[in-house]
């Protein structure tokens, strides 16, 4: 079972200024809550219970003001400082200590998932003991994303990143399952032309040995981006028709630590102090009711 995880929340978020300039493009509201909520709610729900979160050097204080330690989740939470954005496989040089002998899975800060069966599907990913797995999602502008092409066996066959030529138009989410090896392969990548270390250098790595599977999240499944100005409203009035339909909330992490039952009603009753008054508090106070025995 892999039992920890890396959330990659750095990065200049340079597409977002001047509302990155001074906070974090995790930090800001996806509808009701920090956008770091719905990654961390991920893992969460694969009962990842180990967790390092990346962050730029400097903001880490930002981060600790929201979520401090994991303890009132009833998690481990650690961060790492990283000096500058140097690709999505510099997490498992500064996480080599972190993951030590362990597998491990990563979700890219500012990224959205949601749809039935998802939890099943993240269990099911955590049963990964040896090669690689990347989550496959059909996106209309395959050109902004890494790219992977499969065959009739749901075998990845070409992988790459942000292609000008179509290959596919599935795209590879920022959610990834890595055996032990990922800290090796990535200490053996070279910068590309843009001066970053590739993710699709390392799924390559594990391709060339045949282990590298997918998994895909079929059209009743939702992925979004959240990369741009747009994307954050958008997804953001995804979040705001499903919650106020429902009643229920999208990663409600003191929710889903309840339910997991890492938490107690004492730590939500903390939480609910800690938030103080306001939606998110009153939606915690319904989660007690609802679950009364
Ligand atoms: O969202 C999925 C896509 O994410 C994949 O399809 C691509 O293969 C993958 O390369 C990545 O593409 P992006 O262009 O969206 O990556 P971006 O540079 O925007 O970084 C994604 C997140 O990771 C963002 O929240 C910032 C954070 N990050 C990024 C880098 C390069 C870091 O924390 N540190 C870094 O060094």
């Amino acid at each position: 079972m892999i039992k920890k995880g890396i959330i990659l929340a750095g990065g200049k978020g340079t597409r977002m200024s001047p509302v990155t300039k001074a906070v974090n493009k995790q930090l800001l509201p996806i509808y009701d809550k920090p956008l770091i909520f719905y990654p961390l709610s991920i893992l969460m729900l694969a009962k990842i219970k180990n967790i390092l979160i990346v962050v730029n050097k400097g903001q880490l204080q930002q981060y600790k003001k929201i979520i401090p330690d994991g303890k009132s989740l009833g998690i481990k939470i650690t961060y790492q400082e990283q000096d500058k954005p140097k690709g999505l496989p510099d997490a498992f040089l500064l996480g080599e200590k972190f993951i030590g002998r362990d597998n491990v899975a990563m979700i890219l800060g500012d990224n959205f998932f949601y749809g039935q069966n998802l939890t099943g599907k993240l269990l099911n990913s955590t049963k990964l003991k040896k090669g690689a797995k990347v989550v496959l999602h059909k996106v209309q502008k395959p050109e902004a994303f890494g790219v992977a092409k499969i065959n009739n066996k749901n075998k990845i066959i070409m992988i790459k990143e942000k292609p000008k030529k179509f290959i596919s138009d599935l795209a590879i989410t920022g959610l990834y399952f890595f055996d032990n090896n990922v800290v090796k392969f990535a200490k053996k990548l070279k910068p590309s032309k843009r001066g970053e270390l590739e993710i699709v250098d390392l799924l390559n790595l594990y391709r060339k040995k045949n282990q590298l599977s997918a998994d895909l999240i079929g059209r009743g499944g939702a992925w979004l981006d959240t990369g741009s100005i747009e994307d954050f409203y958008k997804t953001s009035a995804f979040v705001s028709a499903i919650e106020n339909r429902q009643g229920f909330k999208i990663a409600c992490i003191e929710e889903i630590a309840y339910l997991n039952k890492w938490i107690t009603k004492r730590e939500i009753n903390s939480a609910i102090k800690f938030y103080g008054n306001c939606e998110y508090s009153n939606y915690l106070k319904k989660i007690i009711l609802w679950n009364q025995n």
